[in-house]
């Protein structure tokens, strides 16, 4: 179960369910950065290219390898912040714990029915 965590987790670092979120802020406001949002501009963030920056997963991002995810073979999370899918912050996916369980049944259902 933790490879196939690890594999679920790769596959929405790579293929993230929303490859694009983004906020519309209802103020003026000044990011961590200094850079000054103004009331009604669009921020967005981009998951998708995200997880493929090398300098943020190393220079192997655009490949598909579980084992990055893995430590002796234990899964170890990765900071929200980092691995964008799920978002993170205070409206963090809700759910994210009964997506992966989802997944993991319907892996379960393919591996089962399907000669891959
Ligand atoms: C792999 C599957 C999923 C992915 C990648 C995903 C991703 C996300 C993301 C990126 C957001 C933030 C959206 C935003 O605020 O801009 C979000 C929010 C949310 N998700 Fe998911 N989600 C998944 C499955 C689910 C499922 C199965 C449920 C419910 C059964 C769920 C419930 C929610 C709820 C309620 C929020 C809103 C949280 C809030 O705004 O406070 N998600 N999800």
């Amino acid at each position: 179960m933790h490879y196939l965590h690890a594999a679920l987790s790769e596959m929405l670092r790579l293929y993230p369910a929303l490859p694009v979120d983004g906020r519309c802020a209802e103020a003026d406001y000044i990011l961590p950065d200094g850079y000054r949002v103004k009331k009604g501009d669009n921020v967005y963030y981009i998951a998708y290219a995200i997880g493929r920056m090398s300098n943020i997963w190393g220079d192997d991002a655009k490949d598909f390898k579980p084992e990055r995810w893995l430590d002796n073979g234990i899964f170890q999370p990765e900071s929200p912040f980092k691995f964008i899918a799920s978002h993170a912050g205070p409206r963090m996916c809700l759910r994210k714990d009964f997506a992966y369980r989802q997944m993991k049944i319907v892996s379960v259902g393919l591996i089962f029915l399907f000669v891959i």
